[in-house]
């Protein structure tokens, strides 16, 4: 079958769908600048993800050696501040608004579902732009790019890159003064909306699997589970993943070129 086929197939099976959900990764923002944890030369191919993965990791390590992170903490800011919705995020937005997408679900923190209009945004990895009061438990919501410029003119400011220094870059709570972390989930810890998430993939009638690897639990489960529900699975992604027995329809692309085509498509041929 030829990927026109399936894209083709795709717009016909998402034509016909009124309760879409997709399941989104790292790979939806590549194309935005923003670099995945798995591919080669990704997040964890530099760097070890029980260093700086889980919360005893990372204190440990600022600890040990801050500084070693200084480069890479200021190439994801820049990453993370530059980047904005790409094709493939505004083509969820368009499925959306055509009726035929009602939720994202994403283990993605960089907030670009929301920007690129998505309105249903499940984040199970939590969102980097949100602070947790470490205290009263209050949320914060900030701008990203406000956000970033902030942190990077306080951190020119620093003399040394140290522990303590990272935890003055973060925002104190606006309620009480206490510290703030990022609202994000890190290993060996809750992930965020779990049973609406799974309520929502339970639900779907199609599935959209979108630019993830699928090899971290629970988020691996929402395909499991739309599948085991009767959905349809359909899988973007230019490197086949971990879902290839549950998967209806595999189509080997960019997520940022499958998607506005398949929305063309869609358009083309009417309802
Ligand atoms: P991975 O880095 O594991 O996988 C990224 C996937 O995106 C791969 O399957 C790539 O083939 C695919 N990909 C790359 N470029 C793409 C593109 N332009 N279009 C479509 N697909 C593309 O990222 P995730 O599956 O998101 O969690 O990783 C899951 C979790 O592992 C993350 O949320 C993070 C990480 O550790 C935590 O840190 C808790």
């Amino acid at each position: 079958m030829t990927i026109t086929v399936d894209l083709e197939n795709a717009a016909a099976l998402l034509s016909k769908a009124s309760r879409t959900v997709a399941s989104c990764g790292a790979g939806i923002s590549a194309e935005s600048g923003i670099a995945t944890f798995r591919d080669a030369g990704g997040l964890w191919d530099r760097i070890d993800p029980i260093a700086v993965g889980t919360p005893a990791g990372l204190v440990n390590t600022l600890k040990q050696n801050a500084a070693v992170l200084l480069p890479l903490f200021l190439e994801l800011l820049d990453s993370f501040e530059q980047a904005s919705p790409n094709p493939g995020h505004r083509a969820l937005a368009d499925l959306e608004a055509m009726g035929i997408l009602t939720t994202v679900i994403t283990q993605n923190v960089d907030n670009l579902h929301q920007e690129a209009g998505n309105t249903d945004v499940i984040e199970v990895h939590g969102n980097l732009f949100r602070m947790k009061c470490l205290a009263c438990e209050t949320v914060s919501t900030y701008d990203r790019k406000q956000l970033i410029g902030e942190t990077r003119k306080r951190l020119t400011s620093l003399t040394a890159f140290t522990l303590d220094a990272l935890t003055a870059l973060v925002p104190k709570c606006p309620a009480c003064g206490f510290i703030s972390r990022p609202d994000v989930v890190m290993f060996s810890e809750a992930v965020q909306d779990l049973p609406r998430a799974f309520e929502v993939s339970g639900n779907c009638d199609v599935m959209l699997v979108l630019g993830t690897s699928g090899v971290v639990y629970p988020a691996a489960s929402f395909p499991l589970e739309a599948k085991r529900a009767g959905a349809r699975v359909i899988v973007i992604n230019p490197t086949e993943n971990a879902f290839s027995s549950i998967t209806d329809l595999y189509i080997p692309m960019k997520t940022g070129e499958a998607l506005p085509a398949i929305v063309d498509l869609i358009r083309k041929n009417g309802p």
